[in-house]
Parts: C-alpha cells; sequence; structure tokens
C-alpha cells in the first residue's frame, strides 16, 4: 500500500530548543493514525510543520508522492492536508447547514455557471452527505449557540470535512468534551475514510486515539519513542514512563 503521507527526520527547533527531533511516519489511504505525547512533546509543532506553518530544519514532507516540504500553507491545503484548529470557527448567527455551506472550496467557473441555473445545488448535495455521515441532519436548521459543546464540535469537523480533504490533520478534537461526548466524537472520526478522509489525529488524551486508531504514534521530547497497534501503545513500558514521568 502506498503511503499518502510520508514524513521523513523532520526536525524543527524553535530558538535553542529542539521541538522535534528527526520524526519519520507514514499514514496510509484510509487509515486513522494517532499521535499522543504528554503536553509540550511537540504535537501541535508537528502539524504545524506538515502544514507549513513552521519551517523544518531538517526532514521532508511527501504527500502523494510529492514533495511539499517547502510548499506554502494555502499550496498543501489545495492538495488536500488540510487541519482544524483548536478554537471551533463556527458562525453563531448562521444556522448548522449554513456554516457548512460557507465553509466550502471556493467557486469554479463550472460550478459558477451551474448555481447561475441550479442556485446552490452543487454545494448542497455535498453538505447534505456531510450532513448525513455526521448525522447533524437532526439539527441542521438550528444555530451553533442553541448546541450541546460536543456537537459544536462535530459540526466543527463537517465545516473541515466540506473541502473533501485527503488527509484531515486534527489538534486535540476532544479538548473541553466529557467522556460521553468524546466517545460520540471519537466514533464519528471513524466513519471519515467512507468519504475518502484520511486522518491524522493529536491528543495528549490517549483514551480518545486508542479508541479510534489503526495505527498510533508516541512522541515524548520531540522523539518517537513508540509506533504501533493501539493494543501494543496500551501496554508499551515507554509509553507509560513517558506519561507517568511527567504526569506532575
Ligand atoms: N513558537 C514557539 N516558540 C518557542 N517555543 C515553542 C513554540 N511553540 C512551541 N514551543 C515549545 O516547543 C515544545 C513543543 O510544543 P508543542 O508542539 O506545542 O507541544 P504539544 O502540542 O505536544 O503540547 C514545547 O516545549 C513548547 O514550549
Ligand atoms: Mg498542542
Amino acid at each position: 500500500m502506498s503511503a499518502l503521507l510520508e514524513v521523513g527526520g523532520l526536525t524543527v527547533k524553535h530558538g535553542g530548543l529542539i521541538a522535534l527531533d528527526d520524526v519519520s511516519l507514514t499514514v496510509a489511504e484510509g487509515q486513522v493514525v494517532g499521535l499522543i505525547g504528554p503536553n509540550g512533546a511537540g504535537k501541535t509543532t508537528f502539524i504545524d510543520a506538515l502544514t507549513g506553518f513552521t519551517a523544518p530544519a531538517r526532514g521532508h514532507v511527501h504527500f502523494e508522492g510529492r514533495d511539499l516540504t517547502d510548499a506554502p500553507p494555502h499550496e498543501r491545503s489545495l492538495a488536500g492536508l488540510v487541519r482544524t484548529f483548536q478554537s471551533l470557527e463556527l458562525f453563531d448567527d448562521l444556522s448548522v447547514r449554513d456554516n457548512l455551506l460557507v465553509a466550502a472550496h471556493p467557486p469554479t467557473l463550472w460550478s459558477t455557471i451551474t448555481d447561475l441555473f441550479w442556485p446552490k445545488s452543487h454545494d448542497s448535495a455535498e453538505t447534505h452527505g456531510i450532513l448525513e455521515l455526521l448525522d447533524l441532519l437532526p439539527i441542521a436548521d438550528r444555530l451553533p449557540t442553541e448546541l450541546s459543546n460536543g456537537e459544536r464540535h462535530v459540526v466543527a469537523l463537517g465545516r473541515a470535512l466540506v473541502s473533501s480533504p485527503k488527509l484531515l490533520l486534527l489538534d486535540e478534537p476532544a479538548a473541553g468534551l466529557d467522556p460521553s461526548e468524546t466517545a460520540e466524537l471519537t466514533e464519528r472520526l471513524r466513519r471519515l475514510p467512507e468519504i475518502g478522509t484520511s486522518v491524522l489525529v493529536v491528543d495528549h488524551d490517549m483514551s480518545l486515539i486508542l479508541g479510534v486508531c489503526d495505527e498510533v504514534h508516541v512522541l515524548d521530547f520531540g522523539r518517537l519513542v513508540a509506533s504501533g497497534p493501539p493494543e501494543a501503545i496500551r501496554t508499551d513500558p515507554t509509553v507509560i514512563a513517558a506519561y507517568l514521568g511527567r504526569s506532575a
């Protein structure tokens, strides 16, 4: 199976601090891959380096065989490498459906012509599919302010999906959610490969990642200290030490 994302030897320095040290990993098409590690381990730095928000000192980022190491952020998102931010960025005065519609990719010549004859037909079909996949249809006409925190997180996920990303990068998507809301979000993340979106999800909370991922990588002080299926990671002594060592 050829890799969708192939990262090799990625090293990032923040001044004198080595935030990422020689990190290599791959994500195959259709996979949900997790990256866990204690606070300060370098997880957000890794997403920043993948999306072009921070420049690596060494290493490479290949996406669908293309070298994107030095590409600007917009070029990466056009290539299908898309991130979410911790702030949900929802429009409170727009319905859930309209929040997805306004996030849809910029119009093309063809969509402008079809919109002229069939207003919004193109985006509506696309948006409808995402609302359906994420079980958002029953609340599609509500405002974000009328929803639970868990539901708002699912809407934010829907917004990230309207551009049909090939790989979605999620930075602590369950931050601020209670355990049952986390479980519901997790279950929906599992569905994304069905619509052609692979996932790289980052969190410090092991339970989210171990429950949803095909493969898990563990980062500690900027280095990968373990990689493998969730069952192996759960009992890995190095991983347990990384977490216990920093719990204070
Ligand atoms: N812009 C920055 N300038 C200097 N140091 C930074 C910057 N961003 C992150 N760091 C440092 O890099 C390390 C990794 O941070 P980060 O990637 O945010 O970790 P995580 O997301 O795993 O909590 C931390 O020691 C953090 O303090
Ligand atoms: Mg972070």
